[in-house]
């Protein structure tokens, strides 16, 4: 496995090469989740590239940005097992430079749900996510469904922006409990570890809902809110496939997701029913 450093030297790597690149951005901690995308990229294409950088825009003021946790030895460790070609590790000032032109998320979908409580964190993702896609140029890139929002607004991207990757989107990863896997939940006492799994039981409850033809959503917003108790929650929505609320669920274009804070971590999940 190659490590580079610079956007110039992993430009320069990949420039020439045929051969189909899959590539997964991440912000490091793997964890089960990260594998996953990993080996759906590994069976997909010729070169597997993953980048590992804290994104420091995407993050606001007072935000986990300094606490976030870093494992690098391990995450190295873990890409070269997983059979990853090529890890990209740059620095923040190799990535930024102080006048940036900026990239906004779009001003309705980027600033409901998450971007409601974080204001700016997908123009940070959003602005990352099109450099790195520069550098590496890849055939395809592999986001996880737990970040839906993350997800929809970067096909967004790519479409309005006419970019020629194809961004394929991977299944949730969880713990045996149903716990969705995080980078975060390692801020979590044993006692928050307990409380977390009503978030993932509000999904399973509403997907029960679901299968008994309880379609109407605020039905189902009520009886998930109540399962949350006493979480401090962020939202919780029902919406189709593009995005947008809807009152009756649609079986095969619906998510339904969740944010809820859990002690001092903010925790997400979604379902795509
Ligand atoms: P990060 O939180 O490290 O996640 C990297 C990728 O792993 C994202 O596509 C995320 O959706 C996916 N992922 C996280 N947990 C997962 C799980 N339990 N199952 C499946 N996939 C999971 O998301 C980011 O980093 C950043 O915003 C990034 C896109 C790298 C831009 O900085």
């Amino acid at each position: 496995m190659k490590i580079i450093s610079t956007p110039k030297e992993l430009k320069e790597y990949l420039q020439n090469s045929q051969q189909s690149i899959g590539f997964v951005p991440t912000m490091g901690a793997l964890h089960e989740g990260h594998i996953s995308l990993i080996k759906k990229a590994r069976k997909e294409n010729e070169i597997v590239v993953v980048s590992i950088f804290l994104n420091p825009t995407q993050f606001l003021k007072g935000e986990d940005l300094e606490k976030y946790p870093k494992k690098d030895e391990a995450d190295k460790q873990i890409c070269k097992l997983s059979g990853v070609d090529v890890l990209f590790f740059p620095h923040a000032k190799d990535m930024y430079t102080e006048d940036e032109v900026g990239l906004l998320a779009p001003k309705i979908r980027g600033f409901v749900l998450e971007g409601a409580s974080r204001p700016s964190h997908f123009n940070g993702v959003l602005t990352v996510v099109m450099k790195l896609f520069n550098i590496v140029n890849p055939t395809n890139a592999y986001f996880g469904k737990k970040d839906a929002q993350q997800l929809n607004l970067i096909s967004l991207m790519v479409k309005q922006m006419f970019m020629s990757v194809n961004i394929v989107p991977v299944d949730t990863a969880r713990e045996s409990d149903g716990l969705a896997m995080s980078s975060r939940n390692i801020y979590l006492s044993q006692q928050e570890r307990k409380e977390a799994l009503k978030i993932p039981a509000s999904l399973y409850q509403a997907g029960k809902m679901i299968s008994q033809k309880i379609l109407d959503t605020n039905t189902i917003i009520t009886k998930m809110r109540e399962i949350l108790t006493p979480l401090e929650i962020s939202y919780v929505e029902i919406l189709n496939r593009d995005f947008e609320l809807v009152r009756h669920v649609e079986i095969g274009n619906t998510v339904i997701l969740v944010e809820a804070k859990v002690g001092e971590t903010r925790l997400l999940d979604n379902i795509w029913l």
